[in-house]
């Protein structure tokens, strides 16, 4: 917060935030003393508030330009923007020097002309220019304009990419903003992100939450290792540091829903200085796909990665496209590139718990005021939507209301009630719901947008039946609003936790030859190991899962319904029963069945009802699904929920049996997990 006035200080403030820094660093150093804390980090960063070190700019170099603050320098080509050099602490590249220039530091789009190859662009800037220059702060540009000459080269987007270097900050921001005009042709957009390729001879710890840090492997190790079924998953077979060999390194194991996707990055661990560099995302209101949208963070090159937009656990259905002529503006960023060093026995504790600190910093600093581009929405210009979301299912707690406490509540661009999770154009603007249902969405760019909702628990998506127009500085109250998740009836039984996720199933043990040791027995991720999926021919080499309702629970769910691998490369159909009893008579009219599936691969799942081979079958999905959630070892993908009719012709009184029979059987990566699956009389009338 302190930082943040002294960078927006009038003349008139100088005076009383540069005794405010000085007691601040007097204090600091007390307490430093004190405890003997080994951050050096936090320390410096504290001594240069107020002091006379001032951020300094020089452009003499033709190519280069070098922004220092006394406590980062960083070095930028010019006019393109390719970060070469991070120099911090003594250290004189955090990056990769050995790497081409264009290579250690940049900004890279995914993009495809209609029916043509995506290509992989790192944009370079063409015009170079200095927004600001003052002793407090510099932010430079560096933009790319497209004219007709580029068609089929360059993606048809303006992009100008900031970086801004404040006094006191140990560390950068950078920002990135798109825009198309009239003229420009269609395009399809896959992937927008900053990469960062740190020094390989000093970064060997990586740390994306409490309990995701590990050693990591070198690109070496990887690219030595054994390729197994995808290029991305490898067996280290000759690792530097003998203690992987055997393990399985593939950089999907680090992927995170964007709502855990604020913090994460690198520690020297054995170096001397040890450091640490940071990715830190302050908002989620630039990514693509909503809170749990999955994806990349750090992985082994050392590599850090700020993604934006991808299509990683969501497959072509976020992809942005853009028609002919269609214009767009957005700001994407900023982030924060944070820095720091300690010296202590324990770094990686110490290091990591500093920038989970400045983590909360950047979020409460947020939205920042100091960015210079006259396209990103600045604290004042935002608005805000309150509200109170209820859940009312008819045959819940006796239809009573209840709080929808910690419900997903957001804005994001008009659409239909869920389609949210394959937006990717818009900003989108997430919170949760407290104990009581309350929610307050703030600092919404203004817009017209639809709120929606997901309540954990209960099934569905919640649209609120209006537009919601956001104005600056414009607060709208909402009344109560009631969530009714799709019911037709009182349950008869149900299988697994509506959440979204399969993580409450059977997730099997892994290939002791395949570990990543990261996630052992315990670890509450255990679904991120590789190759699960061949489990399951394994658990069931012949027959089926066959859940029998009273008599197994949802342990013993196989997490996801796979292929069964026939040998030679080749795949079999599954099909799984649930097999129940109707104790009492029919009832005329229609049961339902809830199918929520958290994840679907190039599937179509076909829905039976004793009777295996009725063909076409009952019900049928259709080919759905491009999430590759089962390859990439995640536990969830897209959700979708079917309310299927079942005609109670179809049931018996006594046994009766429903085939789930996953059609598509290619390769062991197609398939669905479920979500939940609940049977429901008819209507009682
Ligand atoms: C985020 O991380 C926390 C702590 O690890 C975990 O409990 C939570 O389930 C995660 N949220 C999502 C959406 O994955
Ligand atoms: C720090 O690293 C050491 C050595 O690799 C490890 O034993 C320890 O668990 C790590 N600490 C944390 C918080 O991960
Ligand atoms: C939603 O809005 C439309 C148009 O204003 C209206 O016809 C419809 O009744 C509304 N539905 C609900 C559930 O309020
Ligand atoms: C495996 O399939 C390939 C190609 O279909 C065939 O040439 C080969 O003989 C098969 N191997 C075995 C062991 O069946
Ligand atoms: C039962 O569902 C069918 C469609 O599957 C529908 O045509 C029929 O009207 C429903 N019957 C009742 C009683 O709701
Ligand atoms: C399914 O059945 C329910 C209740 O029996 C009925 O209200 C609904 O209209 C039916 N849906 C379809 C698509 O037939």
């Amino acid at each position: 917060m302190m930082k943040m006035n002294v960078l927006s200080m009038k003349n008139n403030n100088v005076i009383f935030f540069w005794w405010f820094g000085m007691i601040v660093k007097f204090c600091f150093l007390l307490c430093a003393c004190s405890q003997n804390t080994s951050l050096r980090g936090g320390l410096k960063k504290i001594n240069n508030l107020g002091s006379t070190v001032v951020v300094k700019l020089n452009t003499e170099n033709k190519q280069q330009l070098v922004v220092d603050n006394g406590i980062v320098s960083v070095t930028l080509s010019k006019p393109e923007g390719y970060l070469i050099g991070i120099s911090y602490n003594g250290i004189d590249n955090i990056l990769e020097s050995e790497y081409k220039e264009h290579a250690r530091g940049y900004f890279d789009v995914v993009w495809n002309e209609l029916g043509k190859h995506g290509k992989v662009q790192r944009i370079h800037g063409t015009k170079f220019s200095v927004i600001v220059a003052n002793e407090n702060m510099v932010e430079v540009s560096f933009l790319r304009s497209w004219t007709s000459s580029m068609t089929g080269i360059d993606v048809p987007i303006n992009i100008d990419i900031r970086y801004i270097f404040r006094r006191g900050d140990s560390g950068f921001y950078s920002y990135a903003i798109f825009d198309r005009h009239e003229g420009m042709p269609a395009v399809k957009v896959d992937q927008i992100r900053f990469v960062f390729r740190l020094n390989k001879d000093r970064f060997n710890y990586m740390a994306l939450s409490d309990t995701r840090q590990r050693r990591m492997p070198t690109m070496r190790d990887v690219k030595t290792g054994q390729v197994l079924a995808y290029p991305e998953a490898v067996l280290l077979t000759k690792p530097h540091n003998p203690q992987f060999t055997g393990e399985v390194d593939d950089k999907y194991q680090y992927s995170c829903e964007n709502i855990n996707n604020t913090v994460h990055g690198w520690i020297s661990l054995d170096s001397d200085p040890t450091v640490g560099f940071w990715m830190i995302t302050p908002s989620n209101e630039f990514r693509n796909g909503g809170p749990i949208k999955q994806d990349l963070t750090s992985h082994a090159g050392p590599i850090t990665l700020s993604m934006f937009v991808s299509p990683h656990y969501a497959g072509k259905d976020v992809t942005m496209e853009f028609e002919e002529g269609e214009t767009y503006k957005k700001v994407f960023g900023p982030i924060f590139v944070y820095l720091n060093t300690a010296s202590s026995e324990n770094d990686n504790a110490t290091l990591w718990s500093d920038a989970v600190q400045q983590f909360s910093k950047e979020v409460q600093s947020w939205p920042y005021d100091f960015p210079q581009s006259k396209d990103y929405f600045p604290p004042n210009q935002r608005g805000a939507v309150f509200g109170r979301l209820l859940v009312q299912d008819w045959y819940f707690k006796g239809g009573r209301f209840q709080y929808t406490n910690n419900a997903y509540v957001g804005l994001a661009l008009p659409g239909d009630a869920g389609s949210w999770q394959t937006e990717s154009k818009g900003y989108q603007f997430w919170t949760r719901a407290n104990a009581k249902g309350y929610f307050k969405i703030t600092n919404a760019v203004p817009g017209d947008y639809n709120l929606y909702a997901w309540v954990p628990g209960f099934i569905g998506d919640y649209k609120y039946n209006a537009t919601i127009t956001i104005t600056p500085g414009g607060v709208i109250k909402l009344n109560s609003l009631v969530y009714n998740p799709p019911r037709n009836g009182p349950t008869i039984w149900e299988i697994g936790i509506p959440d979204r996720l399969a993580s409450e199933f059977h997730i099997p043990d892994p290939y002791p030859t395949l570990m990543n040791k990261l996630y052992t027995k315990k670890h509450s991720d255990k679904f991120r190991q590789y190759g699960l999926w061949k489990r399951y021919s394994d658990i069931y080499p012949n027959d089926d899962l066959v859940y029998t309702v009273g008599v197994n629970n949802y342990r013993d769910w196989f997490f996801a319904h796979v292929t069964r691998s026939t040998g030679n490369k080749t795949y079999e159909p599954t099909t799984w029963q649930i097999i129940f009893e109707h104790k009492n008579d029919i009832i005329s009219g229609n049961y339902t069945l809830q199918l929520a599936l958290a994840s679907a691969a190039d599937s179509n799942l076909q829905v039976r009802f004793n009777d295996r081979s009725k063909d076409p079958p009952h019900f049928a999905t259709g080919r759905i699904g491009r999430d590759n959630a089962i390859a990439r070892h995640g536990i969830h993908g897209l959700y979708r929920l079917f309310s299927i009719n079942v005609s109670s012709n179809l049931l018996v009184k006594g046994k009766n049996i429903i085939y789930l029979r996953q059609s598509k059987a290619d390769t062991p990566f197609q398939g669905v997990m479920y979500d939940y699956i609940r049977l429901e009389r008819p209507p009682a009338i």
